[in-house]
């Protein structure tokens, strides 16, 4: 649409709302008057033309208002991490101006499509897109395109379809290199004698960034499992083998149990590399609940700094967690569409490949908070309030 169609079309509905406006004004006085008299017919059509304008009103105060609507498309409440990404988004987007229809999907993949069909269908201009299962949007997708609707992937690619405009993340496969390297450092394995024993869990397989994750952890840790200064005694090393489904706190939690009861009833852990805090929650739960060498607690990872895994940090249960500030990727996310909708050049700083296309992508950096920084990370950028983590 162009724009001087848009704003006649605004101006239309302007006018609209003011003669509705009045009309609701004047029946409203009409039928307060004739309130106590005895008028049956009169009120009942002025009850009418009351109703009818209240509706037109409303009707005209949406297309009216000109704001562009924004549809955020978010996987769940459950993680503490989406409920903040989407809080962000629709503040910083109301902010510059936009309206917001932000929905969440319990993460069930053919809720997020529907959802996503009916914000298409509802007249949003542009798309957030924080996929449950990076290939099961494409119908929606194409939608999308048909209607020449921007899509932006939201810190998870979209997978196996062409119509994915940008993509807004953090740099996946670094989180997975810090997580591995907080551990190389921790158990000092260029100079410990060893072995050590480690093992891994993983995110859900539907998630593209799983992958990353876990892949840049291994990269880091594999000569040392090569070599045998790292034992993983499950012998559960592949990503299929140590991957969690949904990445829920509670498969993370039986399966870590079962790998403690069957390898670790008199064997000392050294590290859990987990690639997120629910991951990492279900496994310290494990810990605590079957570990018998509790004074040789393993290092643990984790991702997100929830609440939750800060507290278990400063408890001395989880030993790190990849800080990414979701207000930074809210703000890059508003940026780039703020620039697609001006049609000015938008900013990026790395491309993706999605097996359709090189998605152009922004990656934002990611750091790690543990005991010793958590302070200047965490409570001084104002990201959590001291007491929250009590
Ligand atoms: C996100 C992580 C998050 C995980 C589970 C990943 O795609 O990048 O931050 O912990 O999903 O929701």
């Amino acid at each position: 649409m162009t724009l001087s169609n848009q704003s006649k079309i605004s101006r239309i509905s302007i006018s609209i709302s003011y003669i509705s406006n009045v009309t609701l004004y004047v029946a409203g006085i009409a039928e307060t008057l004739l309130i106590g008299g005895n008028f049956p017919m009169l009120k009942k059509i002025l009850g009418t033309i009351l109703c009818a304008a209240m509706c037109v009103a409303a009707l005209a105060g949406c297309a009216g208002s000109g704001k562009k609507k924004v549809g955020i498309s978010m996987p769940t409440k459950d993680l503490q991490r989406w409920n903040q990404d989407g809080d962000y988004m629709k503040q910083k987007f109301e902010a510059a101006g936009y309206e917001v229809d932000l929905q969440y999907a319990g993460n069930k993949a053919d809720t997020q499509l529907s959802q996503v069909e009916n914000m298409i269908n509802s007249g949003c201009k542009v798309l957030v897109i924080a996929a449950i299962e990076s290939s099961s949007l494409g119908t929606a997708l194409d939608k999308a395109a048909a209607k020449k609707i921007p899509v932006i992937a939201y810190d998870r690619l979209l997978m196996d379809n062409a119509n994915v405009s940008y993509y807004a993340t953090f740099d996946n496969y670094k989180v997975g290199t810090i997580q591995g390297n907080f551990v190389k450092e921790k158990l000092d394995l260029d100079n410990a004698a060893g072995p050590f024993n480690i093992e891994f869990t993983a995110g859900d397989p539907g998630d593209n960034n799983a992958g990353f994750f876990f892949n840049g952890a291994m990269d880091v840790l594999k000569p040392y499992i090569d070599s045998g200064k790292l034992v993983v005694v499950s012998g559960e090393k592949t990503f299929e083998k140590v991957a969690t489904a949904e990445w829920s706190t509670a498969n993370a939690q039986s399966r870590a149990e079962n790998i403690i009861n069957a390898n670790y009833a008199d064997k000392q852990i050294d590290a859990w590399l987990c690639s997120n805090d629910s991951t990492a929650q279900g496994v310290v739960n494990a810990l605590d609940s079957r570990y018998n060498m509790k004074d040789k607690w393993p290092v643990v990872t984790g991702q997100d700094c929830d609440i939750v895994s800060v507290k278990n940090m400063l408890a001395g249960k989880q030993t790190m967690s990849v800080f990414k500030d979701t207000r930074t990727l809210a703000e890059r996310t508003v940026t780039m569409v703020n620039s697609i909708l001006k049609n000015e050049k938008v900013e990026t700083n790395n491309t993706y490949n999605n097996n359709k296309k090189e998605v152009p992508s922004y990656l934002c950096e990611p750091v790690f908070a543990d005991i010793n920084n958590y302070k200047q990370i965490l409570i001084d950028s104002g990201y959590y309030k001291e007491d929250q983590l009590k």
